[in-house]
């Protein structure tokens, strides 16, 4: 019985002693009011703080409708590089440079990404990054390198990869945003691009 209880507080302290330290609170975790300093401490019970707690990525304050849009603008991201790859595996040059146009940069997505990241220092600029390196990809294939398209599809699945680990998002009202990015949402910017 003693072996048993020893290598149970063993395994315990093993399992502690791996346990990392958890990251900073997030500034949305503190949306939260706190409760008057007389209360007992309060049972919490909010999913998304807890969530928030855990996930260390920088906050990109966005409001519902842009959250969604942003979604679905990754969504399309994806399916762009779908078409890529599977344009690049027949050589249908056409159709990997439709998929990268998809993504390629434009002034509407310019204006976009100025916008979706209003509220997140740095997120525009690697946004911006992101669309130019998908514009090489369609220089690629117009000379129809397969060594260069490839090339071009992974730096810019480099920079997919890099935003992702720095970056989430933060859906708040619309007097948070205009009070964390010092501008109102404008709905327009929604209309265009992607
Ligand atoms: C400049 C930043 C940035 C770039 C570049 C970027 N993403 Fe994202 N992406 C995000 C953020 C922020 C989220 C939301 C993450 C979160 O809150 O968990 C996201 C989420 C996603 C999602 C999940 C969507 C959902 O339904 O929830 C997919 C899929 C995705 N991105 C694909 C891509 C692909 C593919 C690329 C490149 C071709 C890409 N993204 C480039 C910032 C970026």
């Amino acid at each position: 019985m003693r072996h048993v209880l020893l290598l149970l507080s063993f395994s315990l302290v093993a399992c502690s002693s791996e346990t990392k330290p958890s990251p900073e609170p997030v500034a949305s975790a503190s949306n939260t009011p706190a409760p008057p300093a007389s209360s007992p401490a309060p049972v919490v019970s909010d999913p998304v703080a807890e969530l928030n707690g855990m996930d260390p990525r920088k906050p990109v304050p966005l409001q519902p409708m842009m959250a969604w849009h942003q979604k679905q603008n990754m969504m399309e991201h994806l399916v762009a590089i779908q078409r890529i790859n599977a344009g690049l595996a027949e050589e249908k040059w056409d159709e990997v440079a439709a998929g990268a146009k998809l993504i390629g940069s434009s002034p509407q997505m310019k204006m976009m990404c100025q916008h979706m990241g209003a509220g997140a220092e740095g997120f525009t600029e690697l946004a911006l990054g992101f669309h130019e390196k998908a514009d090489t990809i369609i220089e690629a294939a117009k000379k129809k390198d397969v060594k260069a398209t490839l090339a071009a599809t992974a730096a810019t699945l480099e920079s997919c990869t890099s935003c992702h680990a720095a970056y989430r998002q933060d859906v708040v009202d619309a007097a948070t945003f205009k009070a964390r990015t010092g501008s109102a949402h404008d709905p327009s910017m929604m209309d265009h691009g992607h």
